[in-house]
């Protein structure tokens, strides 16, 4: 049998799909196969009857939806009218990347596994189902199960077996540096062209308004509350879409890396691709080493085994080399682990332990070294009803210790903090997506709303487009430490009140006097939202079981919403008279037809 075709194809929300599906690429490139590595949507899936070996390689997002890459083939897979046995001849293999502390853990992977399995497709090995949660990251499933793989893939094609695997593979672009300096268009924003929606490759420049932390000063964590002004730019949303931005680095680490490679910032480049595996690039050409650094490589991101992999092959200092090889193996992960993973180092700061290797970096790998920055996303917090061409949203800063002595920042979140309207105008590319938590058309649908901390947001938004339509029933329930120090929006909710358009319920967890002492906050003396859940099971249970109410959760995950599940069973049970399973069968029962949603993240 001749040497097969290997297609790769990926589903991607934050990235790691992406990266993984281009490490089994080199490996496939390594031991001589043609290949080609490619977004899901960007593949005509109607080409899939003709194919003979494919890895698809997908992550789950937060609420076991597939990644926006993946959307348009997620839908034409599943239409009905595709023949059972269309597969037939196509050996395929599906890795998934999830997260076991959501509920619907590698949903999109399973289900593509059956799919495929369904449509007559030979599964070369069993869907593998990596763990964000695995004390050793997602790598403790993938080798082994790329390792099965490629012996399975050896077993097809015995030609394979014998073959001396390529040591160094080509970039996947060339850079070409240029002896003078000319117009560069990067940094430079363009307005989506007439009734464009912005998107993700045409965002639109929205021009920061306001830039204010709402928390106290003495308050641990700085939140704060931004506004931009979309005028102009057909942006539409409704409560419970989400805002995306791509942050970019801080321009002191910007500058560390330039010296640390030894490059000069105002230098210019262009690219010429190299081969099939990489994906049309989205810099501008020329572009300049500041832009590259500043706004696409992901330098402040805890780098991955590959990145170690990679760097290993330019050393040849002895040291360094030892250390990086041994960090790229299986049998060195728990190390890479301590190393990297657990005290959240950045790749900036590897590159700085590892001078040797890092001086002797060649330029034309940057783009395989460096993942690109992804887009973020943060729930809105305004209505277009109450904030006409405005866009809110409120953004806590990520900031917190690990043992490395410089605190750890998010990236994203500090971006934005810093980024100042009173030093001249500030413009921010965004676009909008559609989100998962939907709320309810009819006029008089209640909805009750359970949103501590910055898990507010989307409430704010739903509560402002509510009120401007003169729908009432309105519920909210906060939590946050301080009536007077992180109580969000405190005076929209006081007003909306006042009015008779909402019922607030809070908890504030540390104002309690009683039995509090200045260095331990006892946990059975804090009020948490679950406890005031639990207090209005009367007024819950008449809403939901005889108004037809929505109920929401959001907010951090950890073990909030999971409590605030128990207190809402316990009041079915309580003011319904329900058993515990038929509690659990009614809250089963709201989920199914959209009447319970929970939005959690970690
Ligand atoms: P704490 O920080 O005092 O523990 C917003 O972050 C609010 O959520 C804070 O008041 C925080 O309280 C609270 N919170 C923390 N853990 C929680 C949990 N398991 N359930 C409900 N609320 C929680």
């Amino acid at each position: 049998m001749s040497t097969p075709s290997l297609l790769i194809l990926y589903g991607s929300q934050t990235g790691t799909a992406q990266d993984t599906a281009q490490r089994i690429g080199r490996q496939a490139q390594r031991r001589w196969l043609q290949v080609r590595v490619l977004p899901l949507d960007d593949y005509n899936v109607a080409n899939l009857i003709s194919e003979s070996l494919v890895v698809f390689v997908c992550a789950t997002t937060g609420q076991g939806d597939p990644p926006d890459n993946m959307k348009k083939f997620w839908r034409f897979l599943f239409r009905k009218s595709l023949p059972a046995g269309s597969l037939c001849q196509l050996d395929c293999a599906v890795l998934g990347l999830g997260d076991s502390s959501y509920p619907k853990f590698n949903f999109v992977a399973k289900k593509l596994h059956k799919r495929l399995v369904q449509l007559g497709a030979s599964a070369l090995v069993p869907v593998g189902l990596a763990d964000d949660q695995h004390d050793l990251g997602q790598d403790a499933v993938i080798d082994p199960w790329l390792k099965a793989f490629w012996d399975k893939v050896c077993v097809l094609y015995p030609s394979l077996a014998g073959v001396t695997p390529l040591r160094e593979l080509p970039p996947k672009y060339v850079f070409h540096f240029l002896d003078t300096v000319k117009e560069t268009t990067d940094g430079r924003m363009r307005i989506p062209e007439g009734s464009a929606v912005p998107s993700q490759s045409h965002p639109f420049p929205a021009r920061l308004v306001s830039n204010r932390r709402v928390t106290d000063a003495s308050h641990f964590q700085d939140v704060r509350h931004i506004e931009f002004d979309i005028t102009g730019s057909n942006i539409e949303f409704a409560a419970g879409d989400v805002v995306m931005m791509r942050p970019c680095n801080a321009p002191e680490d910007v500058q560390q890396f330039c010296q640390l490679l030894k490059l000069d910032p105002n230098s210019q480049f262009t690219l010429s691709a190299t081969d099939n595996t990489a994906g049309v690039s989205s810099l501008p050409q020329p572009c300049t080493v500041r832009h590259l650094v500043e706004s696409y490589l992901d330098i402040a991101a805890v780098p991955r085994r590959s990145f170690f992999e990679l760097l290993s092959t330019f050393s040849t200092n002895n040291l360094e080399k030892e250390k990086l090889i041994e960090f790229s193996s299986a049998e060195g992960q728990d190390e890479l682990h301590s190393y990297c993973n657990r005290p959240r180092r950045t790749a900036l700061e590897v590159l700085a332990d590892f001078p040797h290797t890092t001086a002797e970096l060649k330029v034309d790998y940057l783009l395989d070294l460096f993942p690109e920055i992804q887009p973020r996303s943060f729930s809105i917090a305004s209505s277009l009803k109450a904030h006409p061409h405005r866009l809110q949203i409120l953004v806590a800063v990520v900031r917190y210790k690990t043992k490395l002595f410089k605190p750890r920042k998010g990236l994203c979140s500090t971006w934005l903090a810093s980024l100042d309207p009173a030093q001249g105008p500030v413009y921010v590319p965004l676009w909008v997506k559609k989100g998962s938590m939907k709320f309810p058309k009819e006029m008089d649908t209640p909805v009750i709303m359970v949103g501590p901390g910055t898990g507010v947001a989307p409430f704010r938004s739903a509560l402002q487009e509510r009120i401007a339509e003169g729908k009432a029933d309105n519920v909210l329930f906060f939590g946050c430490r301080s009536e007077f120090k992180d109580f969000h929006f405190k005076t929209d909710w006081e007003e909306m009140r006042k009015a008779g358009q909402l019922a607030l319920f809070c908890a504030f967890s540390r104002d309690q006097g009683g039995n509090l002492s200045i260095f331990v906050f006892l946990q059975e003396d804090k009020v948490y939202v679950q406890h005031r859940v639990e207090e209005q099971s009367k007024l819950l249970w008449d809403l939901i079981a005889n108004k037809g109410a929505y109920f929401y959760i959001a907010g951090n995950a950890k073990q909030m919403p999971a409590s605030v599940c128990d207190a809402l069973k316990a009041a079915f049970q309580q003011e319904g008279g329900l058993s515990v399973q038929e509690a659990d069968q009614m809250l089963d029962a709201m989920e199914k037809t959209g009447r319970f949603q929970s939005e959690t993240w970690s």
